[in-house]
């Protein structure tokens, strides 16, 4: 089965959350669509609960520490505990603008395994990457933030090229498809993998990035703050 997640970021208070689950579970019952993972922000975790179970719920981030004096740190196990079964982890935002690299990651997704949460390890190369010619390069270095990962346990990557995202500018399904075999031979050792591919994913390029890339679903971040626009891409 496709996974979609929603990558909400900062937005949505509790109240805008629940407007969502509400239009989002009206949309359901017209049938289709994969698995669906709602990524919130903390506040609004409970909000964007749904009593029936028709998606599941991720944090955006966990501290790469179990507990402690870390004002403000939320720890992978108290996110578990508000309901999540999944974090996402190493998105570029956090790569870039909380300057995360390769040895935090690591602890983060030790946390979340002690938790017994699922992580979405964002992956992506910046547009000076790609220009240089780096893609790959960028790829092999960053997965090994996972080297310590059990093999075994079920296991999301999200290739997210810095440049799609947040741009309106996405990936062909060309390159989303080469990015998805390379990172699928170099965790050829995992027994549960899903690859997905995030970057400026539209209602209208959706179809197409699926079919053509060969991803097992998307991570969405803008056209996911509509439940009208996240479903169609999920249903599509
Ligand atoms: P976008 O964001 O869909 O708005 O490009 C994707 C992401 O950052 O996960």
């Amino acid at each position: 089965m496709k996974l979609f997640v929603a990558n909400w970021k900062m937005h949505k208070t509790r109240g805008e959350a629940r407007e969502f689950g509400e239009e989002l579970g009206r949309r359901m019952v017209v049938g289709g669509g994969g698995e669906i993972v709602v990524a919130p922000p903390f506040t609004a975790l409970d909000a964007a609960r749904d009593g029936r179970g028709r998606w599941s719920l991720a944090c955006q981030n966990v501290s790469d520490e179990p507990e402690g004096a870390l004002t403000g740190e939320i720890s992978a196990r108290m996110a578990a505990d508000a309901g999540c079964r999944w974090a996402i982890v190493g998105h570029s935002e956090r790569r870039r603008v909380f300057r995360e690299g390769t040895e935090v990651l690591a602890k983060k997704l030790a946390r979340c395994r002690e938790a017994e949460l699922t992580p979405i390890f964002c992956v992506g190369e910046t547009a000076e990457e790609r220009d240089a010619g780096l893609t790959a390069t960028t790829l092999v270095r960053q997965v090994e933030a996972l080297a310590a990962d059990p093999a075994a346990l079920p296991l999301v990557v999200a290739y997210e090229p810095v440049w799609a995202i947040g741009t309106g500018r996405s990936a062909t399904a060309e390159d989303a498809g080469a990015a998805r075999v390379h990172i699928a031979q170099l965790l050829s050792d995992r027994r549960d993998l899903r690859i997905l591919y995030g970057g400026s994913v539209t209602p209208g390029n959706a179809p197409a990035l699926l079919s053509g890339s060969g991803m097992d679903g998307f991570l969405v971040g803008g056209a996911s703050l509509s439940a009208a626009s996240f479903w169609a891409i999920a249903s599509a």
